[in-house]
């Protein structure tokens, strides 16, 4: 598996990220609920130690609801605030104002006892490519937010988003690098649209969604394309070549046509609300 992050976009990234740490206090970190370990960066534990955080499930609508409570349970575990959200239609996100006072209790309490009063806290969002970052501050802050512009000395270059007396929102988000770990890892950004789908073999990516469907929610693709799976994914993909008519010319099955399709529709979530891990996985 290839992939679009390498050192020097890495080594940007992270210095970028360090700079923008020093100017708030709270990272609101984005996860795509379909693959939430997959989709974290892996240094963000280091990076934001000193920080308090909340963990956004992002895409909830397309994962597995069952799947969501358990991974919300694994976060909060950790000790994490953690939120499912939809940030495109906005669902789950006014639940996120209790999570911020909560979050940032000791902070509040520090400013207090110093006599700093109605300082409001700083966040910023963060997370890897495509996960929704943009989505989100388009949904959280809205359009009735005043962009709170350069503060001299303190945040220069940055623009804030005022988002009511007690918080303001860096308008750009951290955008944060990917794991390398495993080709699972790779293969899962692959499938949730972190990877440029150029840089992709779709036929061995769709062989290995089929394989992940076909033991995890075996009825969906039967349901979708009204086939009968078969154990191999290549066959599968035959069947729904067929299926769908996807031929190119003679009637030969245009398998790249057809892997293109399933993984759209998974990315879209026509094939149904399907989360590609477990927390007990990454236990
Ligand atoms: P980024 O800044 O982290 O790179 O991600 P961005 O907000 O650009 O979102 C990437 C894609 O994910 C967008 O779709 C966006 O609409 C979609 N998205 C974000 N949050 C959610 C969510 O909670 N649920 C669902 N279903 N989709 C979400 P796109 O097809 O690339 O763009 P568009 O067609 O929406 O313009």
């Amino acid at each position: 598996m290839n992939y679009q992050w390498y050192p020097g976009h890495m080594t940007k990234a992270k210095r970028m990220m360090q700079e923008d740490l020093k100017l708030i206090d709270l990272v609101i970190e984005l996860l795509d609920a379909r693959a939430p370990m997959s989709s974290r960066n892996p240094d963000i534990d280091e990076l934001g130690r000193n920080k308090s955080r909340i963990i956004l499930l992002n895409k909830a609508d397309l994962a597995d609801k069952s799947c969501n409570a358990q991974w919300k349970a694994y976060f909060k575990e950790k000790g994490f605030w953690v939120q499912e959200v939809n940030a495109r239609t906005g669902s789950g996100i006014k639940n996120i104002w209790p999570l911020i006072k909560e979050a940032c209790r000791e902070k509040l309490e520090r400013d207090r006892k110093r006599g700093i009063i109605g300082r409001p806290v700083r966040a910023m969002v963060a997370g890897i490519p495509n996960v929704g970052k943009s989505t989100f501050i388009n949904s959280f802050a809205g359009k009735a937010c005043t962009k709170t512009g350069n503060k001299p000395g303190v945040t220069k270059g940055k623009q804030w988003i005022r988002l009511n007396k007690e918080v303001e929102l860096l308008d750009t988000p951290g955008i944060l690098w990917p794991r390398f770990d495993s080709e699972a890892v790779g293969e899962k950004l692959a499938m949730i649209g972190s990877i440029k789908d150029e840089l992709i073999h779709m036929e061995e990516l769709a062989a290995t969604l089929i394989t992940c469907l076909q033991k995890e929610y075996p009825a969906l693709l039967q349901e979708r394309y009204q086939i009968i799976t078969n154990e191999d994914a290549y066959m599968t993909l035959e069947d729904i070549c067929i299926s769908r008519r996807c031929f190119q010319k003679g009637e030969v099955p245009d398998m790249v046509r057809a892997s293109a399709m399933v993984l759209e529709d998974f990315r879209s979530g026509k094939l149904g609300n399907i989360t590609l891990e477990r927390p007990e996985e990454w236990l």
